[in-house]
């Protein structure tokens, strides 16, 4: 079972309190009611409605076809699903480009999709973003690292932060974005010492993918878990069906992992 076991819904506040208390969260992404109502029952804290559903439910290659519309389909269709678990939510490409279309763009996915928290992706835009979100009592997750929305622009799916240059701006930027209201970081393929330097220093709480093992929290695409993503699996995702009896029994392995720190390993991390 998850480190936060009483049955209580899960808010930004819980996710606080585990990292005052070095307890580790586990996040999983979710599509549809079925699953979230699976990710419920097994002890996931955090369901995101990513975008990554254009790759592993679409069938497209990146994120970017995905949209709005999309976005708010599939989070009722999760928000319907699951009781305890706290819902976040992607904003998809180009939904946050200006301050105006952020600002209702985020209103809608909590109207309408449900979400109790908005991500969005880091680019120098997005201080005056979150400043705006988080002044608008919209709780808001951070992106930085990877950042999939900008896979054109960075040339592909790589690590960041490998030299000092980059690495000294990840961590620059991460604490700009606590500054400016970001009640949750997340990291994205960073070398593991960077991540776990930016997890100490910040005081709000660290999702990590591919982000090594001390992030405060640990995310991971569903269909990647389950072995059943099209394409190939991402070094940093690990095959939960491979000794599972289930679908079930899978997630609750990788929730159990996540919070006695067995998962992940240096194997699915980055030096
Ligand atoms: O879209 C997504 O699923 C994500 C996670 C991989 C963090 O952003």
């Amino acid at each position: 079972m998850s480190a936060q076991a009483d049955g209580a819904a899960v808010t930004v506040a819980t996710l606080k309190k585990m990292k005052a208390n070095a307890q580790r969260f586990a996040c999983l992404t979710a599509y549809d009611a079925a699953f979230a109502g699976v990710l419920d029952r097994a002890g996931v804290d955090v369901v995101l409605v990513g975008d990554s559903l254009g790759m592993v439910v679409q069938g497209v290659e990146t994120t970017i076809p995905v949209t709005m519309d999309h976005m708010i389909y599939h989070s009722q269709l999760v928000a319907r699903g699951m009781r305890r678990p706290m819902l976040m939510v992607d904003m998809p490409f180009m939904s946050y480009a200006t301050p105006e279309t952020c600002l209702a763009n985020a209103a809608r996915l909590m109207k309408e999709g449900g979400a109790q928290v908005v991500k969005l992706e880091w680019g120098e835009l997005q201080l005056d973003m979150v400043r705006r979100l988080s002044e608008c009592g919209i709780p808001v997750c951070a992106h930085l690292g990877l950042t999939p929305q900008a896979v054109h622009k960075i040339g592909g799916y790589r690590v960041q932060g490998r030299d000092d240059a980059t690495a000294s701006k990840l961590r620059e930027d991460a604490l700009a974005l606590e500054q400016a209201g970001a009640d949750i970081l997340l990291l994205e393929c960073v070398p593991m010492a960077l991540a776990a330097e930016i997890t100490q220093a910040a005081s709000v709480p660290v999702i990590g993918i591919g982000a090594g093992p001390d992030c405060d929290g640990q995310i991971l695409v569903l269909y990647d878990i389950l072995d059943i993503a099209p394409g190939k699996r991402t070094r940093f995702s690990k095959n939960y069906m491979a000794e599972a009896t289930g679908i079930e029994d899978a997630v609750h392995a990788y929730v159990t992992q996540v919070a006695d720190g067995t998962f992940p390993t240096a194997e699915y991390a980055f030096e």
